[in-house]
């Protein structure tokens, strides 16, 4: 055994231990992976934060559970949770792409390590765990009693651009494996449980979830130097919907026949307005007042001065974007309502279910801001925003870009949540212009640095909110068509890297 692996008695003094002979081999793997935050900067430190054998040592495979600190020359710390296979080397052919390394010395010599959820067999223990609620070492699996889960459905990994990992098992659920792990329960269980006894339906229920209990001390934080008593979420296990197209893929097939997407983007107001409502009562909401708006405009400010220093292109529109922000500011809060949200809406975010109806999915925000910021109330317009951003975005990436399409279903969707709510978001335009101004500073951003064909989608944004006076129900207006036609997440995300 190793002593990662030996480290299971050791949860006291996490940060001590070290990774041994694993450590070279997942230097080097960490910074390919997809979900790795870390890419570009230079990883001065791997450090073991919990390990345990999910199955007797021995055995053939073995799975060790890690969760790994990672230290950065820039001074960030973040902390992954991994799920090592184990098994003589050579592997055996359909393992080969899973492959992390090959252990050459240490009570593993000989033996292949690699990504463990890439192997059916650990993938089904996986379950089997979650199935049976109980602890080993510091994990806790739990369920819910009442929702059953099949003994032994068939996985496979879910293909496609993703901050997590999941596995989908026989097309009945789908477990979400959170990768880069903090502290505090993780908004993707939170909420849609908080969603699930408030009888909102919109959203999948989590069945089983399993947590890390690490024990609290000056150095053992899995972000570095900080305390850690509240749990860390690492997965959720939730019915699989299946037949279900996500919103982005449906949307932009609309637009390349032609068709129309103002009822879906109707209903999809209807529907995130549901839970917007749901949310609102099964969870505890505050009123904004002058020193909350003024922490948001200077939040948004402070975002806007980095870009702009970042991203030069902004330069001749900061005086206008800024003003958006120096109205919500001046506008002092009055009366509007925060609240737990969904904080990433996009149309990637949502699932058009076989029976036509819309589901919302990935709770967890934007993965880029701390966990304590994502589980704080906000006024629910921000979701809004994002989703009214998506539209130009889906329609952007059509060529010739279809104005008219995107400005039709940014009504829609603001006339389906104003009937299910009572009032159209369209009511705030102060708010929504700061907000939609703060997510195509976002996008700018991104674009300037991983996609700079595709710059030019928020900057077409950018312009039209950086007009001073905007009438209140105006919608954007075109500008030209994109130079590609390949069409981007509306969410971005940098590009995907091949397993292992
Ligand atoms: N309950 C579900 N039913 C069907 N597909 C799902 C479900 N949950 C997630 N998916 C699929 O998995 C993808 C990624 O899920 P998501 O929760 O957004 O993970 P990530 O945080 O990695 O973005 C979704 O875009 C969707 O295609
Ligand atoms: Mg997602």
């Amino acid at each position: 055994m190793s002593e990662a692996a030996s480290a299971r008695s050791r949860h006291s003094s996490p940060a001590a231990v070290p990774l041994g002979p694993l450590e070279p081999m997942l230097r080097a793997w960490l910074p390919r992976q997809r979900w790795f935050a870390g890419k570009g900067r230079a990883i001065t430190r791997l450090r073991l934060v919990s390990a345990v054998e999910l199955l007797p040592p021995g055995s053939t495979p073995g799975l060790l559970h890690l969760l790994v600190g990672v230290d950065c020359a820039d001074g960030t710390a973040d902390c992954y949770q991994l799920l090592l296979g184990v098994r003589p080397a050579p592997l055996p052919p359909g393992l080969a792409p899973a492959l992390i390394g090959r252990a050459e010395h240490g009570p593993y010599a000989g033996h292949a390590v690699y990504e463990g959820l890439g192997d059916p067999r650990l993938a089904a223990l996986l379950l089997e765990r979650l199935r049976a609620p109980g602890s080993h070492g510091p994990l806790r699996f739990d369920r819910d009693p009442d929702a059953p889960i099949p003994a032994d459905p068939a996985p496979r990994p879910l293909s496609g651009e993703q901050t997590n990992s999941s596995l989908i098992y026989g097309d009945s659920h789908i477990l979400k494996v959170f990768r880069r792990v903090w502290p505090g329960t993780n908004p993707d269980l939170e909420l849609p449980r908080a969603l699930a006894s408030a009888g909102c339906t919109r959203v999948p229920a989590p069945v089983a979830w399993y947590e890390a209990e690490l024990p609290a001390g000056p150095s053992g934080g899995p972000g570095g130097g900080r305390r850690t008593a509240e749990p860390l979420t690492l997965g959720v296990l939730q019915p699989y919907l299946r037949g279900s197209e996500d919103g982005w893929q449906l949307a932009l097939r609309r637009l390349a026949a032609g068709a129309d997407f103002t009822a879906e983007a109707h209903a999809l107001g209807r529907a995130t307005a549901e839970v917007h409502s749901a949310l609102a009562s099964a969870l505890p909401t505050v009123a904004l007042g002058p020193a909350q708006a003024a922490r948001l405009a200077a939040g948004m400010t402070a975002r806007l001065a980095a870009t702009v220093r970042e991203v030069p292109a902004l330069q001749p529109f900061e005086a206008g974007l800024r003003g958006a922000f120096d109205a919500l500011a001046a506008s002092r809060g009055t009366g509007v309502p925060a609240q737990r949200i969904h904080g990433d809406l996009h149309l990637g975010q949502t699932l058009r279910t076989a029976d036509g109806s819309w589901a919302l999915i990935d709770f967890e925000g934007e993965p880029a801001r701390p966990l304590a910021d994502r589980r704080r109330p906000e006024p629910a317009v921000r979701d809004i925003a994002g989703m009214l951003r998506s539209f130009d975005y889906a329609a952007r990436s059509h060529r010739p870009f279809a104005p008219a399409w995107a400005d039709a279903c940014r009504a829609a969707f603001c006339e389906g949540y104003a009937r299910t709510t009572g009032r159209d978001p369209r009511e705030d335009p102060v708010l929504l212009r700061a907000y939609e101004t703060d997510k195509a500073v976002y996008e700018a951003r991104y674009e300037s640095r991983h996609r700079p064909d595709w710059l030019h989608v928020p900057m077409a944004a950018i312009r039209r909110l950086a007009e001073r006076e905007r009438p209140a129900r105006r919608m954007p207006h075109p500008s030209p068509p994109p130079p590609g036609s390949a069409a981007p997440h509306p969410h971005p995300k940098p590009p995907r890297r091949p397993l292992a």
